[in-house]
């Protein structure tokens, strides 16, 4: 697989097979991301990556705090605090065409927060990871850690896996560092689903769209 084939190929995967990956796999694909760039050759990242029983024991624990409504309290702030344009009408499409693929109505309340729920087991894949950096680091290497995470997401892409990204699972980052017994000092930026796609479940079917250059792109010469 190209780079240019694997990145236009690569797409957020929200169903996933019942099948093994194993942990050759995974090393495997964290080895080559880890050639990606980092300012001073910083390598800000450090992944846990979590399976099995581990896997089962941690999303419990999260999905209690989420159906007890307990508010998510992230270590930073990912999202915008205030969605101005043209920002929202892309985050409203991209909601809608999430539920549209899943026949879930808009006024669906139960379905919407079932899907929303399904974040926090890292949508079934049998593998999530789970992105920490030392919170001296600034916000430079948030930048290195986005390179790292996309080219993880290739990297898996060549190997036939399938990945989301979810901002979702550093919702609760006290829960995430008394189960994995990290110390307070790491900071959860991310997470990730990772496992074979479901190419037949429904919310896998559809595509995000992007800008055309001309809306992002201005030449000077
Ligand atoms: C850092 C980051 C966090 C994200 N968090 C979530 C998430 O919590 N849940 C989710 O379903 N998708 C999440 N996404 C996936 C985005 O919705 C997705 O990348 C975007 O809609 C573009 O679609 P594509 O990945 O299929 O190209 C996240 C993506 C990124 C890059």
């Amino acid at each position: 697989m190209n780079v240019d084939d694997a990145i236009m190929h690569r797409h957020s995967t929200r169903a996933f097979l019942d099948k093994e990956v194993t942990i050759e796999q995974i090393s495997h694909i964290l080895a080559i991301a880890s050639h990606s760039p980092s300012g001073a050759n910083s390598q800000p990242w450090q992944v846990a990556i979590i399976s099995g029983e581990s896997k089962k024991r941690l999303q419990s624990k999260l999905e209690l705090a989420f159906t007890n409504g307990i508010k998510p309290s992230p270590d930073y702030q990912y999202y915008p605090k205030t969605w101005n344009e043209p920002y929202h009408s892309r985050r409203i499409k991209c909601g809608l065409q999430l539920y549209q693929s899943l026949a879930i109505n808009k006024q669906d309340t139960e379905q919407r927060q079932a899907q929303w729920q399904a974040n926090y087991r890292a949508f079934d894949a049998p593998v999530m990871l789970l992105f920490f950096i030392d919170d001296v680091m600034e916000a430079g290497s948030l930048l290195d850690y986005g390179m790292f995470i996309q080219s993880l997401m290739l990297a898996a892409q060549e190997q036939g896996l399938a990945t989301c990204p979810q901002a979702a699972l550093s919702d609760y980052p006290d829960i995430a560092k008394q189960e994995l017994g990290y110390t307070t000092d790491l900071k959860l930026i991310a997470g990730m689903a990772l496992g074979y796609e479901d190419a037949n479940a429904a919310v896998n079917t559809y595509r995000t769209t992007r800008e055309p250059l001309s809306n992002f792109c201005h030449f000077f010469n």
